[in-house]
């Protein structure tokens, strides 16, 4: 393949399509690639993302980000996007991801998710923008067989909410879109669980309605808006009883994306990848709740309750792909993210 990087101006503005980017994991991967050197647009209907993050966005770019208010389920949209910008990358995050939801709410997952996905492949393929990372979750594991720490090598489970589906499916799509374009470049980025805020505290997760997630459950019960956080069962098999998740800071997950873009610009032949973005470490409920009181100084009111159906007993990363392939690691810790989120909850108040 002829490399015609040269002949580009060196001024040119480096697009960068993030889909789905007002969002939680999206705002903060907006921050990242500014800090890059890339010029994100962002595109989100705001139907599941805050509008106070494009002041916090604002704030912190010292500059106003690019803000498309469109639907990505709609392709003449995503086609003018393309044929405006002609993005060097598109990273996709625009996709419910409430696991209780989708139990409830099927249809509304499968028809988001996986025509959101299809819609943006189809138009990428139209319009010639072959470079693509995709938010995927460690859902695709399930619960492991064995060894709780997972490498992309581990193998795939079933997962048990349509949420779950369409993140195992959307895999699929990607890999059957792969095998038959393979001049694509794609990055599937299996996250495990993101927490915490910007430092800045301008930006954060926003739960619509109860938090269904750790960590916004606790910060919104020290400051009272819950009563009472209930730790979903103390008698699984880990060393306290409670499940053990791996807990990676929000803003080293964004930087995995900026990554993940500049490995696949750096590429000249196609190549899919899945990279899991973890700590490689697991930390229990319990551990969460002492070590937020310890670093906060705020007591919280908590008890124990029943288990949650559905729930993992124990997963974490093996995270040496994303360092030997990216050069990615995780560099904050589960108390910086504790506090990051607390501060996020108290500019809230
Ligand atoms: N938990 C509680 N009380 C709560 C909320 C959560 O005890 O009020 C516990 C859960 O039982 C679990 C742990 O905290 O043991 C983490 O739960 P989260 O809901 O924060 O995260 P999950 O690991 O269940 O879910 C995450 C993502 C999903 C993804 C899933 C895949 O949020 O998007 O991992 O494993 F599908």
């Amino acid at each position: 393949m002829v490399k015609t990087d040269f002949l580009l101006p060196l001024n040119m503005t480096k697009y960068i399509v993030v889909t789905g980017g007002a969002g939680y994991i999206g705002s903060h991967t907006v921050v990242s690639l500014v800090e890059q050197g890339f010029t994100p647009i962002i595109l989100d209907d705001f139907r599941n993302a805050n509008r106070i993050v494009i002041s916090g966005l604002k704030t912190i770019l010292e500059k106003e980000p690019i803000i498309l208010e469109f639907d990505i389920c709609n392709p003449e949209f995503i086609s003018s996007v393309f044929q405006t910008y002609s993005p060097q990358a598109v990273i996709h995050f625009a996709a419910y991801k409430a696991v209780g939801e989708s139990v409830a709410e099927p249809l509304k997952y499968y028809q988001n998710n996986i025509s959101g996905l299809v819609n943006v492949l189809q138009k990428m393929l139209e319009y010639n923008i072959n470079n693509f990372v995709f938010s995927s979750s460690c859902t695709v594991y399930g619960e492991p067989d064995g060894n709780k720490e997972v490498s992309e090598e581990t193998e795939k489970n079933l997962p048990n909410s349509p949420y779950g589906y369409t993140k195992w499916m959307g895999e699929q799509i990607i890999q059957d879109t792969f095998n038959a374009y393979d001049h694509l470049k794609i990055i599937n980025l299996r996250y495990f669980n993101p927490v915490g805020a910007h430092k800045s505290a301008l930006i954060g997760e926003f739960p619509i309605g109860r938090p269904n997630n750790l960590l916004p459950f606790v910060t919104q019960t020290a400051i009272g808006k819950q009563e009472v956080l209930t730790v979903f069962g103390n008698d699984y098999p880990t060393p306290d009883g409670t499940c053990i998740r791996d807990y990676i800071h929000v803003c080293d997950l964004a930087n995995a994306h900026v990554k993940a873009v500049d490995f696949l610009l750096q590429q000249e032949k196609g190549i899919l990848e899945n990279i899991n973005i973890g700590t490689g470490k697991g930390t229990s409920v319990k551990e969460i709740i002492e070590t937020f009181e310890k670093e906060t100084g705020v007591p919280l009111n908590w008890q124990y309750g029943p288990r949650r159906s559905g729930d993992v007993i124990e997963i974490f990363a093996n995270a040496e792909k994303a360092w030997d392939l990216l050069g990615w690691k995780s560099e904050l810790t589960i108390k910086d993210a504790i506090i990051d989120a607390w501060n996020w909850e108290k500019h809230l108040a």
